[in-house]
């Protein structure tokens, strides 16, 4: 069965309030649409979890750079509607720009530490713009849980943190990254990349690998992690943004994994134009 689209905020105000008057349990997907098999297992997880499933398709201004891709960011609403209808959505928000930021709009939100570092640092104002639209979406639909991929790792602590501190009360989860079978990382951005860039972008996710492999081994130094990560990137000749082990939940930079300590281990890297990001647990 087709998805019912709401366009306004009114719809989606009036839809949420009588959801919840008739008690029903809400799954949230906030999502920028060109919708692949990552966004997808959050609405199928989101099935499980709720008996109500929405999605939101918004390609949010406010989270990206002057000199990011903004008017270039992949779009198919077409294609997404049907996606979201097999996937069991019920209700796709598909809002104009205007809508969420209207005339005389003023109020962002910034999560301070675990907006630092990372992609914090390389894309200004991008957690920023993050964050206030998830808080905006969180406030419209208010549901009992709310779906992310970990591939965005850090976007996902500032959404666990944003619920905290501002007494949200939504239940974040964060679901595993999925994966095409060679191993690279789902994203929208891996329709920019040319069939020779795809292959070169699997450096991210061998890195990664080969850096799991080596802790396992017994390597802990958070030197020889990242050299095994980098060396991938230099052999397929991409750029490096960053390379980093960190603490999993604060995202503050770890010199070695200690036993029992939750690491992550984070990388960020050109391919051509296409900036790729991919992360792995380390430890734990
Ligand atoms: O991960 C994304 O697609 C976006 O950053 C999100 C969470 C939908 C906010 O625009």
């Amino acid at each position: 069965m087709a998805s019912q689209v709401l366009r306004t905020l009114a719809e989606v105000k009036a839809w949420a309030a009588d959801l919840r008057r008739a008690g029903h349990r809400l799954a949230l997907v906030p999502t920028m649409g060109f919708l692949h098999e990552g966004h997808l297992s959050l609405m199928r997880e989101g099935r499980k979890r709720a008996d109500v499933v929405a999605t939101s398709i918004f390609v949010n201004p406010a989270q990206f750079g002057p000199k990011e891709d903004l008017s270039r960011y992949p779009r198919d609403l077409e294609g997404d509607l049907s996606k979201c209808a097999s996937a069991g959505v019920d209700v796709v928000f598909v809002p104009e720009a205007g809508a969420m930021y209207p005339p005389g709009y003023e109020t962002y939100v910034e999560v301070t530490e675990v907006s630092k570092g990372l992609c914090g640092d390389r894309r200004p104002g991008h957690f920023r713009g993050v964050a206030t639209i998830v808080t905006q979406l969180l406030s419209l639909f208010r549901p009992d849980v709310a779906l992310f991929g970990e591939k965005d790792y850090q976007q996902l602590q500032v959404i666990k943190a944003l619920n905290r501190d501002l007494h949200l009360g939504v239940e974040i989860l964060g679901m595993p990254t999925v994966r095409e079978l060679d191993g690279l990382a789902m994203s929208s951005r891996n329709a920019y990349l040319s069939a020779e860039e795809r292959k070169r972008a699997l450096a991210l996710s061998i890195g990664l690998g080969t850096a799991q492999s080596l802790y396992r081994s017994g390597s802990t130094e958070a030197s020889a992690l990242i050299e095994a990560v980098r060396r991938e990137l230099r052999a397929a000749d991409l750029r490096e943004d960053y390379v980093e082990l960190v603490d999993a939940e604060r995202l503050t930079p770890l010199s070695s994994v200690q036993p029992g300590q939750p690491a992550r281990l984070l990388v960020a890297a050109f391919c051509g134009t296409t900036r790729l990001i991919d992360n792995q647990p380390i430890g734990g």
